[in-house]
């Protein structure tokens, strides 16, 4: 969803759950945020050109599994899943949480920012799909 139609949606409600605006709010800074810390190297549509692998559909998707993408030995051996929790352990440290990893340091310590930025990618992602495949 972009910034607009989060925006457009969030007027256009007209008694919304404060629970469903609250997470609106998180779904539209962690977007900002991603903008700011990962986009550079992440494109979101798979179509358009990205340094690192595409991070659309990513929460609860195998570790190395996107197709086609040349991920480093240590990434695609890792066996993992991207739950929200190994979402925050590389965002705060990717190379202490994977060694081998060819994605730089980006340490996102800040709980908050981490929530945002999991919020968003959750939002762009079909995690009961992704959690059928996993189990
Ligand atoms: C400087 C470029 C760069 C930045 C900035 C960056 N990444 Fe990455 N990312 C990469 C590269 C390169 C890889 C592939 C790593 C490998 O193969 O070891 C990667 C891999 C990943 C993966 C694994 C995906 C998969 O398909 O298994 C996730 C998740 C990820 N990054 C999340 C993030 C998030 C969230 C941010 C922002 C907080 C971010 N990255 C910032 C370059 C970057």
């Amino acid at each position: 969803m972009t910034r607009l139609t989060t925006l457009a949606a969030l007027c256009l409600a007209t008694s919304p759950a404060l629970a469903d605006t609250f997470d609106m709010i998180k779904i539209d800074a962690g977007e900002t945020l991603f903008d700011r810390e990962c986009r550079r190297c992440h494109a979101v549509d798979s179509t358009d050109p990205s340094y690192g692998p595409p991070l659309e559909d990513v929460v609860y998707r195998a570790a190395g599994s996107y197709e086609g993408y040349d991920y480093s030995i240590a990434l695609e051996a890792s066996g993992i899943v991207w739950t929200p929790a190994a979402l925050r352990a590389w965002m705060e440290d990717n190379k202490g949480f994977m060694p081998g990893t060819k994605m730089r340091h980006v340490g996102i310590e800040d709980r908050t920012v981490q929530d945002f930025i999991l919020a968003y990618l959750t939002s762009i992602s079909d995690v009961e799909k992704n959690k059928a495949i996993s189990d």
